[in-house]
């Protein structure tokens, strides 16, 4: 059932006057009534209502209500992919769709997923006595909720010394290499910082000779909580690398070199603080060296390798499953076969209120409003997907699988990706995207109120803080706005509310802990939700899309001059140079042909094709960036500015195959490294021009 005029409902998000109050609930209650006995067919409709009254409409009929009851039947049972109960949430999802009268479908995959049968863990002191160490939360955890592992982990066990690696970066390492501590056939123990992934954390380990990981998250506040999450190298099912697992298709053999080279050899295991403090506290050995001192607790005095003994076990079990994401479709009248897709994962690894479901709730939101606008007559010009992704935390699983399955129609159909994973961890608005949509959204945070501070807009506060002039890019690969740019070149957005909250992946990630301290009234959300839903409204209704590519142009150009005071001399930078000059010329153009589009609809003329050819054009430049043999030793990334550098601890997050090698160049002859970057470089300059290209859309006759 639709929530309509519920008096739960808050109805004004944006700062409208009284008058526009009274204007609105007018509309709204004359329409609820038309479309009760006219539904669909009201006289009244779209020619009434132009779409910045559907803008206006999604926002005054938000409610931190309806999202707080989505929440909590989202959180009642963990919902771990591939498990029955994850089936639960998966109809409950599809049911919402459906009542809301939206086409729905569910794309199943089969592929290799991964859970824990038993783990232990004791330490041995030196007088022969021994403490066996609690592997799971303490207290009162479901008995549904998952054991903490690593998934894709092997099995294995360890009896072996134990070492305190920090935060397990090759400069730990070093640091440790010169007290003259070795870890070969140690078992470590890391903390997770902010640089390296867990799953690279595990590859230096192995890389260092270590027999076993445990890692931990030195959160203050929850000692107790322990972060799952998985290990494999890349993203998507192992199984099928580059192609979609469906049933049926091919799937490679566990054994194969392809899939074995996914997985780390050795094993790894996520500990509480506290657990991981018991062991700290009584290593022997070398002294903690003086720079990791003022991070750590008194107590940890030593780093190992001392006389205690740590006796480590871990089985796990890899395990083919099916996986489900499921759809809703509306369906654009003017141009159906462009897409606008929004996306959340709903797999979680526990109950998961951050992670997901507080996206997943925004995105039930957003359905309930949608077919409410559907409702009141709004047909958009292009088609919406919402998207619902299985075993995201599992590397990205359900949405790899889609993409490479409709990697062409993506490529040339889909005019962007709207992400929203964990849509609230606390307070504070944070956004990246794809330089292209830099204004857009902009735009869309100054329609849109701030949760935390009266009579302002997302917009005010995202600016005081300095943070959009700071809007993040999308080359990390922790959620699924990675296949879509970083695969198939999609032109995306990702957007959260606070960060780094300290019950992640642990069982403590529920209701319980959203209203206590993420967002007790769900006023977060209801933002969350304005911003996202009004991003699609604009993508979709738009008869020109809101592209603008000048300030990817003025970010690309920002890369160039980092990477021109880093670089050797002789490394020559003019091919970026005469690319970048062209793609900045061609966005201006592409702008100034918008406007006159603009301003020739408004004059009433007919321009369809003109639109549909420029829009196009917008649309398929980002697709320049792409490069068939992607990035080298991880092919499957084609994107040549933004995707994941080979390199773990490079603080540079763009261009990744020039951060891969100038990394890789330190260990090349002089001149070798030399032409090793500048192929890369030509590489780089190539991609803009070819995005520069697309974007002026005409073929090349001369010189
Ligand atoms: C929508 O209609 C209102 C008045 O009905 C008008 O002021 C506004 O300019 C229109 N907007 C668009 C985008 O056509
Ligand atoms: C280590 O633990 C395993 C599993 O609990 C046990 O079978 C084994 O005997 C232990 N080894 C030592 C040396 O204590
Ligand atoms: C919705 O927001 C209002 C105002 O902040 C608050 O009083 C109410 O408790 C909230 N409802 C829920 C379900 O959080």
């Amino acid at each position: 059932m639709v929530q309509f005029l519920s008096k739960h409902a808050t109805f004004f998000t944006a700062k409208p006057s009284p008058l526009s109050t009274f204007v609105v609930i007018l509309i709204l209650c004359i329409l609820g009534f038309y479309t009760l006995h006219y539904p669909r067919s009201s006289l009244l409709t779209s020619r009434a209502l132009n779409a910045s009254h559907f803008q206006h409409i999604l926002l005054s009929t938000s409610s931190n209500y309806t999202i707080s009851t989505y929440l909590r039947a989202l959180t009642l049972h963990p919902h771990l992919a591939g498990t029955k109960l994850a089936a639960d949430t998966t109809r409950y999802v599809l049911n919402h769709f459906s009542d809301l009268g939206l086409q729905t479908h569910t794309v199943s995959y089969k592929t290799l997923l991964s859970y824990p049968v038993h783990s232990s863990l004791s330490v041995h002191h030196s007088d022969g006595s021994s403490t066996e160490l609690p592997l799971t939360e303490q207290g009162q955890v479901g008995r549904d909720v998952v054991t903490p592992y690593h998934a894709y982990s092997p099995s294995g066990s360890a009896y072996a010394k134990a070492v305190f690696v920090n935060y397990g970066r090759e400069e730990d390492y070093r640091a440790l290499g010169v007290l003259g501590v070795n870890v070969k056939g140690c078992i470590v123990i890391a903390r997770k910082g902010d640089v390296l992934t867990r799953g690279a954390v595990i590859e230096t380990a192995e890389a260092n000779g270590a027999v076993a990981v445990l890692l931990y998250s030195d959160s203050a506040r929850f000692r107790n909580g322990f972060e799952r999450g998985h290990v494999m190298r890349g993203i998507g099912d192992p199984l099928s690398p580059g192609w979609a697992g469906v049933n049926g298709g091919e799937s490679l053999d566990l054994e194969d070199s392809e899939v074995l080279k996914r997985f780390p050899k050795i094993p790894s295991m996520p500990l509480s603080t506290e657990t991981a403090e018991t062991i700290l506290n009584s290593l022997g050995g070398v002294p903690v060296p003086l720079e990791w001192r003022n991070t750590l607790p008194s107590k940890v005095r030593n780093v190992g390798p001392g006389s205690t003994m740590l006796n480590f076990t871990y089985q796990g079990e890899k395990k083919v499953a099916t996986i489900q994401n499921v759809f809703a479709i509306i369906k654009g009248s003017e141009e159906p076969d462009r897409y606008v897709l929004l996306g959340n994962h709903r797999d979680a690894w526990t109950y998961g209120a951050v992670d997901p479901s507080s996206g997943t709730a925004a995105l039930l939101d957003i359905a309930r409003r949608f077919s409410l606008l559907l409702r009141l007559g709004w047909t958009p010009r292009r088609t919406i997907i919402l998207c619902s992704w299985d075993a995201e935390e599992f590397g990205m699983i359900g949405s790899t699988e889609w993409v490479e399955q409709n990697l062409v129609n993506l490529g040339s159909k889909a005019v962007a990706y709207l992400n929203v994973d964990c849509a609230v961890q606390g307070p504070g608005f944070f956004a990246g995207s794809t330089p292209q949509l830099d204004n857009l959204l902009l735009e869309v945070t100054k329609m849109v109120k701030d949760p935390d501070s009266e009579g302002a807009t997302i917009h005010d506060n995202w600016e005081a803080t300095g943070e959009n002039s700071n809007i993040q890019r999308l080359s990390r690969v922790d959620s699924d706005f990675a296949p879509f740019l970083q695969h198939a070149g999609v032109p995306s957005i990702d957007m959260y509310y606070g960060r780094d909250f300290p019950v992640y992946h642990t069982a403590f990630d529920s209701y319980n802990w959203m209203i206590e301290n993420g967002d007790p009234f769900f006023q977060r959300h209801v933002a969350v939700a304005g911003v996202w839903g009004l991003l699609a409204l604009r993508l979709a209704d738009d008869s020109v899309l809101p592209f603008n590519y000048l300030p990817y142009a003025d970010q690309l150009q920002v890369y160039k001059n980092t990477l021109s005071n880093l670089l050797d001399q002789r490394i020559d930078l003019n091919p970026f140079t005469t690319s970048l000059q062209e793609f900045a010329s061609v966005a201006k153009e592409a702008n100034d042909e918008s406007k006159k589009l603009r301003l020739q609809e408004t004059a009433g003329c007919s321009i369809d094709m003109k639109k549909r050819a420029l829009n196009d054009r917008l649309m398929l430049a980002e697709k320049g960036f792409l490069n068939e043999d992607g990035l080298r030793g991880k092919h499957w990334f084609k994107h040549l500015v933004f995707g994941p550098p080979g390199d773990h601890e490079s603080k540079l997050h763009f261009f990744p195959g020039i951060v891969d090698s100038i990394a890789w160049s330190t260990r090349m002859r002089e001149k070798e490294g030399r032409a090793a970057i500048q192929h890369e470089i030509w590489r780089v300059a190539r991609a803009i021009q070819r995005a520069a290209s697309a974007l002026r859309g005409e073929f090349t006759f001369n010189q």
